[in-house]
């Protein structure tokens, strides 16, 4: 039988509903601060065995039923020497930042085995040790995304200047996400070919655009990565942050299943979504903070309300990444209550 979190990416009966959690590898997790080591996180990423193992840490003590590879969206674009690091507590930052048409040489496509080996490496080692009830997930950047990081070259709260450039030089932003989904698609299938058993595309910021904004100016590129995944046999998942007004538009880009945050209630966002599709969410991770039976009675309300939508699909999730604060004994409690116990 498929692995549960196969299942209900294709929407098929599972035994129980899977559950993982967005930056469950590493955060919170104390043996991860044991073997992290200092430097940038993107020293760590090109070492396969600690980037294996960091990937392991939350499947041995969570139970979880997928992995989530312990790299980073911007691990494409450093690699291709955009000259990107990322700043411990801060986030992605970019020394010299997209500027002008000039800047998109310095996008060339990327070479997955010359470039990003030691993801791959990291990948196969994974593929080879984790169990077949355990699929590891591969992911990327969706394209507005990683734009925002390169033309604000840092994390931003406004996205004034990759909007500008969206909306004062939309053939030049054009021409940028089309190059980010390149990147995007050929990292992904590369991840799927050593091993990756699911992909998502993570567009973590979307939810600052407006539906116009979304739909012209990044939801073709967006498409393309989806599309270029098709003949793939692999469940793709398309996730961002604030999207509730998107969610209509982003099901139109061609993923399997869409990340839900928690602002919208499970069954309303499934509604949104439409019916040929699976959902991912939606506990939000500042809840995990409060008492146990406080998180118990949210999970309860998700697992709830995904039931009243009256579907088959649903994986478990949190509506964003693990905070850091987060006690490791609630998400293993966590997922016992998802999966029944
Ligand atoms: O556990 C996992 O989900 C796997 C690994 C993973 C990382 N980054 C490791 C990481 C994943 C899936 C990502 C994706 C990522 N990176 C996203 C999309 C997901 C999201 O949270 O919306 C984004 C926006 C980034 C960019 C990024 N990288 C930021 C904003 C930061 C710094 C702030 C923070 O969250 O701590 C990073 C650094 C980073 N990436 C860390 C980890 C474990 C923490 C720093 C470190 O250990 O050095």
């Amino acid at each position: 039988m498929d692995a549960p979190f196969l299942l209900a990416c294709k929407r098929q009966p599972a035994p129980h509903t899977p559950v993982w959690f967005m930056r469950q590898a590493g955060r919170s997790l104390p043996e991860y601060r044991a073997i992290r080591g200092t430097g940038s996180i993107l020293t760590a990423i090109a070492e396969p065995d600690l980037a294996a193992e960091i990937t392991l840490q939350p499947v041995r003590r969570y139970g979880v039923d997928a992995a989530i590879l312990y790299s980073d969206i911007v691990v494409p674009v450093h690699a291709i020497g955009f000259g990107v690091d990322v700043a411990p507590g801060i986030g992605p930052v970019i020394a010299e930042p997209f500027r002008s048409k000039d800047d998109l040489a310095r996008l060339r496509p990327l070479v997955p085995e010359e470039d990003t080996p030691y993801v791959l490496e990291t990948i196969r080692t994974l593929a080879r040790e984790l169990p077949d009830a355990v699929p590891l997930i591969g992911f990327a950047g969706a394209p507005f995304t990683v734009a925002s990081y390169l033309i604000e070259g840092r994390p931003s709260r406004t996205y004034a200047l990759t909007k500008s450039m969206m909306h004062a030089e939309p053939a030049l932003w054009d021409a940028l996400v089309d190059r980010l989904a390149d990147l995007a698609l050929a990292s992904l299938r590369s991840q799927v070919s050593a091993g990756a058993r699911a992909v998502q595309v993570f567009d973590s910021w979307a939810g600052a655009l407006s539906p116009v904004d979304y739909r012209d100016r990044v939801l073709p590129a967006t498409r393309r990565i989806f599309e270029g995944l098709a003949d793939l046999d692999v469940p793709r998942i398309h996730f961002g942050v604030g999207t509730g007004e998107l969610l209509g538009l982003m099901a139109g880009a061609g993923a399997d299943v869409v990340g839900i945050d928690w602002r919208v209630p499970l069954d309303e966002a499934w509604r949104r979504v439409g019916p040929d599709k699976g959902v991912q969410g939606n506990l939000d991770p500042a809840v995990c903070l409060a008492p146990w039976p406080v998180v118990a009675a949210e999970a309860k309300r998700v697992l709830a309300e995904a039931a009243a939508a009256g579907r088959l699909g649903h994986i478990f999730n949190l509506g964003h990444g693990v905070l850091p604060e987060t006690d490791p004994d609630t998400l293993a409690r966590l997922v016992e209550l998802v999966h029944g116990g």
